[in-house]
């Protein structure tokens, strides 16, 4: 385990990326007999030892149900759970660690959103707005609402780079909007959305917001009182921290004014067969055994990200972005989709004649692992008119070698297609 693998360490002064990979125990694989080359961050990222480490040790030495028992090791397991939450409220920006919910995924936090905010703020003929990148969890939920409940859904499109059209944007919002849901980050175009302008355009029409920072929040710095979010949702799993854990954020009058949305233990205060008093916020929202010991992954992957720093990782994937991206366009018969002005680290590329699947094959044999398919966006698949793209996406411990690996084995694909 290298230093950087101690967290809550300063921010070291140089991004060292050999350094970073060393902390990353599943990067030093072989994939058929070839040097591991991870790029598909996207779907989900590697774990550094620290979080592995964080979470062995909790159920070796501390592990017992939260928020239940008076002995010891309980009481250690609700101190870690509750001192993970307030990791993620400053990681976000905020001060108030009740606006923190622990869901399973950031799926799990907008379906919550949609259930106990939808029916109960929503009434038929209100309108969500959501764009044409989105991913298939954020257009979903809206569409049950929409089936269920009779509100209407809209979508603001996107251009030919994968961007938002700001003007036909603004023109689908009026008196009956209700709720404006859109990406930080595309998933598969990379596109960053102006999450800030969008915020304050929902306001301005009386509108709430939430925004899904799922490849946002392992990126680049988010606030989200600066950015006066009403909603805004996370996975650990694509941070560097575990499966099984996500994160909703939500103002804490709207976290007090939402019913529950799943009934059972701990989101109570007292039960009888007439009725039930809930629990307090976040709580209210968390029925059954949270997934505490992944809290406290999460919240360790939070303290790793930030020894480094946002920035600096942000840098690196830029430059790494940047090679890559005039490195495919040198490939004969190759096309970028998405290639919006300042977007993050995912490229999604079609080669004309071959299938992406045959792509991903040939690059897994090769050692390089990217994804290949609609990548849960199919909207955006039809948008563009391909049927499926291959997709590169980086984490922070991704290099130029890695880049040229990629580029070595398209050039095997061509050699095998012709
Ligand atoms: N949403 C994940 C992705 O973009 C799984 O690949």
């Amino acid at each position: 385990m290298t230093a950087l693998a101690s967290a809550r360490r300063p921010a070291v002064a140089a991004f060292d990326v050999e350094r970073i990979r060393a902390d990353f125990p599943i990067l030093a694989e072989k994939a058929h007999g070839k040097p591991l080359v991870f790029l598909d961050s996207g779907a989900s990222a590697q774990k550094p030892q620290v979080v592995i480490d964080a979470m062995a040790r909790m159920y070796r030495h501390s592990y017992a149900n939260v928020h239940r028992g008076i002995y010891q090791l309980s009481q250690e397991a609700t101190d870690a759970f509750e001192k993970a939450r307030e990791t993620v409220a400053r990681f976000i920006g905020t001060p108030d660690s009740r606006e923190i919910v622990f869901t399973r995924n950031a799926t799990e936090a907008i379906n919550l959103v949609a259930y106990s905010g939808g029916y109960s703020f929503l009434k038929p003929g209100d309108e969500v707005v959501i764009s044409h990148l989105e991913h298939h969890a954020n257009i979903v939920p809206w569409q049950l609402l929409r089936d269920r409940h009779g509100i209407v859904l809209k979508v603001a499109p996107i251009d030919d780079r994968g961007a938002l059209i700001w003007d036909e944007f603004v023109k689908l919002l009026g008196p009956k909007t209700k709720l404006v849901a859109m990406a930080h980050v595309s998933n598969t175009l990379g596109t960053v959305l102006p999450v800030a302008e969008i915020i304050r355009e929902a306001h301005k029409h009386g509108a709430l917001a939430l925004i899904d920072g799922s490849q946002a929040v392992q990126h680049m710095p988010v606030d989200v009182r600066t950015l006066d979010a009403d909603f805004y949702v996370f996975t650990g799993h694509k941070l560097y921290g575990p499966t099984g854990i996500g994160v909703l954020y939500a103002k804490a009058a709207l976290l007090e004014a939402m019913p529950p949305w799943q009934g059972g233990g701990d989101m109570i205060l007292a039960v009888t067969f007439d009725k039930t008093e809930f629990n307090d916020i976040p709580h209210k929202f968390e029925a059954g055994t949270p997934a505490f010991v992944e809290a406290v992954g999460l919240a360790t992957a939070i303290d790793y990200v930030q020894a480094i720093g946002l920035g600096p990782i942000a840098a690196h994937e830029h430059d790494l972005l940047a090679y890559a991206t005039e490195k495919l366009k040198q490939i004969n018969s190759l096309r970028i989709i998405g290639e919006a002005e300042g977007k993050a680290g995912v490229i999604s590329f079609v080669l004309e004649g071959i299938h992406p699947h045959d792509i991903g094959t040939i690059l897994d044999r090769e050692g390089v692992a990217v994804r290949v398919g609609q990548h849960c966006a199919h909207p955006v698949m039809d948008r563009f008119g391909v049927p499926a793209t291959v997709r590169v996406s980086f984490g922070m411990y991704n290099t130029r070698a890695e880049v040229d690996a990629l580029c070595a084995g398209l050039q095997r694909v061509r050699e095998i297609f012709g």
